[in-house]
């Protein structure tokens, strides 16, 4: 039997994921603390660790459920920027599930832009006590208008058609652009100077954190609309609220936050807000903040539970092999050992 111990477990986690329990040999050890170093020991006797996005897999972590005998770090999620791959490379696989749903994620970060340029948070507060004033509630078109999109991969390009059935003007800028695919590619510079709404779809890594920053806020249009479904450290939340005090900012919709660790998944309405920045970016009338939500809809819960159990059973029953292994040569044409051996080490 596969013992999974499953890290940071929501009530819709366990839904999608238990059914597989009676179907295969596995047994999943549903876990609602996250995984850190505290919480490691509690993969003793389980042969995979499954994690989330704000579960903590650094080397410290790695090393010891190494110890314990855990095999395979399953990753419900697509980004990994939280696990030190480089770290676990030569101990422990890791795999993870590069595309669940890129249409969850793309139509929320339309679901956001519409309801902040047409106030729709606001109107909704309203008529619930009986208030019926438009004042106070102008919007825009989105006809017209130009969108920069940052990362043209899988959610990047379903944002893109989105928009374009909005009649929108779409800029993008991408490292690797697609080709023929009739996109204006243009340089970050432009798109930021260009753009009416910014919208980023590209991965967290050394060379995209902070990409919105002070300097970049000082190049965008006066009243730019930032949408952010991606990972929080793409942009400098200090410079972000600091544009938007200054109203050089006309919005801001973000899905995720730099210091969402602690702080995101779980109900805090009890509690005294320690971060100030988030509590600011809050109260801030042009703001809106949902706590990672973007991937949440049922056919990706379904996805990442199938995409998950699948990858379990590949390297189990398969001589290690796992299709969405990953390590931190992949995709490097002279060192990607998956290319020729299948598997990553
Ligand atoms: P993808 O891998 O299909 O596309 C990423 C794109 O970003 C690629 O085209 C890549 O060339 C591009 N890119 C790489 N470096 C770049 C740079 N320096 N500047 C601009 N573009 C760059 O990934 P996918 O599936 O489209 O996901 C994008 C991101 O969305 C993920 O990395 C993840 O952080 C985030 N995400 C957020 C979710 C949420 O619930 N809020 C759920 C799923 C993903």
């Amino acid at each position: 039997m596969i013992k999974v111990a499953f890290y940071d477990t929501k009530p819709y986690d366990k839904a999608s994921f238990e059914k597989y329990e009676d179907k295969y040999d596995m047994k999943f050890l549903f876990l609602e603390t996250k995984l850190n170093e505290d919480t490691v020991e509690l993969s003793r006797g389980c042969s995979v660790a499954c994690v989330f996005v704000n579960d903590t897999v650094d080397a410290a972590v790695i090393n010891r459920l190494h110890d314990l005998g855990v095999r395979l770090i399953a990753l419900r999620s697509a980004g990994y920027n939280h696990v030190d791959i480089r770290a676990a490379f030569g101990k422990i696989h890791v795999v993870h599930v590069p595309a669940y749903s890129p249409y969850a994620v793309a139509e929320h970060a339309m679901a956001l832009l519409l309801t902040s340029i047409r106030r729709i948070h606001k109107a909704y507060n309203r008529t619930r006590e009986f208030n019926f004033s438009l004042n106070g509630l102008t919007g825009f078109d989105l006809h017209g208008k130009t969108v920069g999109v940052v990362g043209t991969g899988k959610i990047g390009m379903v944002f893109i058609s989105i928009c374009q059935g909005f009649g929108m003007n779409v800029i993008a800028y991408d490292p690797f652009p697609r080709k023929d695919s009739g996109i204006e590619y243009v340089s970050l510079d432009e798109l930021f100077s260009r753009s009416d709404i910014i919208s980023l779809h590209c991965p967290l890594t050394e060379e995209t954190r902070y990409l919105v920053n002070e300097k970049s806020i000082a190049a965008m249009k006066k009243g730019v609309v930032i949408l952010n479904t991606s990972r929080g450290a793409l942009i400098d939340t200090q410079a972000l609220l600091d544009g938007i005090k200054a109203r050089k900012i006309g919005a801001a919709c973000l899905d995720v936050y730099e210091e969402e660790g602690e702080i995101f998944f779980e109900d805090r309405s009890g509690h005294i807000m320690n971060d100030e920045i988030l509590s600011r970016l809050i109260s801030m009338p042009n703001v809106i903040v949902t706590s990672h939500q973007a991937f949440l809809t049922q056919e990706a819960l379904d996805s990442i539970a199938e995409t998950t159990v699948n990858n379990i059973l590949s390297f189990f029953n398969n001589d290690g092999i796992c299709d969405n292994e990953l390590c931190y040569h992949c995709g490097e044409i002279e060192h990607c050992r998956k290319e020729r051996r299948k598997k990553c080490f």
